[in-house]
């Protein structure tokens, strides 16, 4: 069932969500889904809970978790990866990303810069390393979905000014995340 026109239902998108992860095509129909969610971002934005948390869990399993994931202005998020496919849904402000590689010493290099406007949706590699920054005129929000247990996974962040890959903990996480101003 799709969402009706008329109205944004967060626990509808869930249930779509979850029944796309259990097709062989999880990873297209969870970008059509979210495509077409977002094609009207200011429907989200006005139709959405007001999380009290920045980061809520919607739903979370061995196949799949969706996330909203709310980043304050100007926040950076530190370079990490995710181990499984990640698709991004802007519904208000940007994610401006900066993609990473690893060369064949492992020193990280940044790729290429890529902006996720309200309304667009990015999809991400399992091997994809970003950081992230959010807009600095209001708070960005956006649905994360990830094809497995992100919670749980072992991932890594990426300290690109020294060169050096860290466990992904809140330790970790913590010494790297900047809030200030670029
Ligand atoms: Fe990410």
């Amino acid at each position: 069932m799709t969402q009706q026109q008329n109205k944004f239902n967060i626990d509808q998108l869930v249930d779509e969500l979850k029944t796309a992860a259990l097709s062989a095509d999880a990873k297209a129909q969870v970008k059509s889904i979210l495509e077409q969610i977002v094609k009207d971002p200011g429907w989200v934005a006005k139709s959405i809970p007001d999380y009290a948390d920045d980061d809520v869990i919607l739903f979370e399993d061995d196949l799949i978790s969706i996330w909203h994931c709310r980043f304050p202005i100007n926040l950076s998020v530190p370079a990490h990866d995710h181990q499984m496919v990640a698709t991004i849904a802007v519904y208000q402000g940007a994610e401006r990303n900066v993609l990473w590689t690893r060369n064949d010493s492992g020193a990280i290099e940044e790729k290429t810069e890529l902006t996720v406007n309200a309304g667009d949706v990015l999809q991400l590699g399992p091997d994809a390393i970003h950081s992230v920054r959010s807009t600095d005129d209001i708070d960005s929000c956006a649905i994360h979905v990830y094809l497995g247990r992100l919670s749980t996974v072992k991932r890594s962040l990426f300290d690109t000014e020294n060169g050096v890959v860290l466990p992904f903990d809140d330790a970790n996480y913590q010494r790297l995340v900047c809030a200030e101003p670029a």
